[in-house]
């Protein structure tokens, strides 16, 4: 098998097949299912737009990206089923994505290493740091694709936050109220470079801040790039309350942005 553009349209072609099942008459539930495959697609481009930068052979860069493709074709099942996306309420929608690639025979036409190398990438996607493995190929596929991932989260919520600004948003994220409140945890995991918990989760601040403190959890600094360079970041800060905290927050993490980016300068 050659993973080339060719492979890849027609997994393309496979991954939009699989979503008719899923139509609904329901607005709501359609945009909610629509939401997921065009993060999907997104992430599949950004990640074959961005592998060359980190792989050097030509498959493995059509196997990032293919891997974007089909990272979160759990969600839809999930959705199906449970009629949410929360995963703590109904099911860990990366090891969902695993049951029904193997159910469809999805992966059929890989090696078995691979097929362990896309489910380790996938099911590591989703957790709160990737597990160790021997092989470091597996984790350099699970890194890489929690960044580009991460990206696109970014973008989203950036168009999502700048609508919100002007009043047009949503504001359910998680069920947390937008309250102009800071849990202290929160703000002392990024001044500490943590990742924020999801349990430490108080208001929809918190979750902007959880989102913020990301920045600390990419891997590759040509994702790190794209964050700064697209001022995803910005947009978040602007709709976060205008408090001390807040710009301490946004002044040390502008900071050691441009730190790690100036490191990697030619
Ligand atoms: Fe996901």
């Amino acid at each position: 098998m050659i993973l080339d553009e060719k492979y890849l349209k027609e997994k393309k072609s496979w991954f939009r097949e699989y979503l008719r099942q899923f139509g609904s008459l329901d607005k709501d539930v359609q945009a909610a299912f629509s939401l997921k495959a065009q993060h999907s697609l997104r992430v599949c481009d950004l990640a074959e737009e961005l592998a060359p930068f980190i792989f050097s052979d030509s498959q493995d860069v059509i196997l990032a990206a293919y891997i974007g493709l089909i990272h979160d074709i759990g969600r839809f099942e999930q959705y199906h089923t449970y009629g949410s996306f929360a995963d703590r309420d109904t099911v860990d929608h990366a090891w969902l994505a695993q049951q029904v690639l193997s159910r469809l025979k999805v992966l059929q036409d890989f090696d078995s290493n691979t097929i362990d190398l896309i489910n380790f990438a996938i099911l590591n996607h989703n957790r709160y740091s990737i597990e160790n493995h021997s092989d470091p190929r597996f984790i350099i596929f699970a890194q890489f694709l929690r960044d580009v991932d991460k990206i696109d989260i970014f973008y989203f919520v950036h168009i999502h936050y700048q609508q919100d600004a002007i009043g047009q948003g949503k504001k359910v994220v998680l069920d947390l109220p937008d309250l102009p409140r800071i849990n202290p945890a929160v703000m002392a995991a990024i001044m500490e470079e943590r990742q924020v918990a999801i349990k430490d989760l108080r208001t929809l601040n918190d979750f902007k801040l959880l989102q913020i403190g990301w920045v600390y959890d990419i891997n590759f600094v040509v994702a790190l790039k794209v964050i700064h360079e697209k001022k995803y970041l910005d947009t978040i800060f602007r709709v976060l309350p205008d408090t001390a905290a807040v710009r301490d927050i946004c002044k040390k993490i502008n900071h050691d942005i441009t730190v790690r980016l100036d490191e990697t300068k030619p």
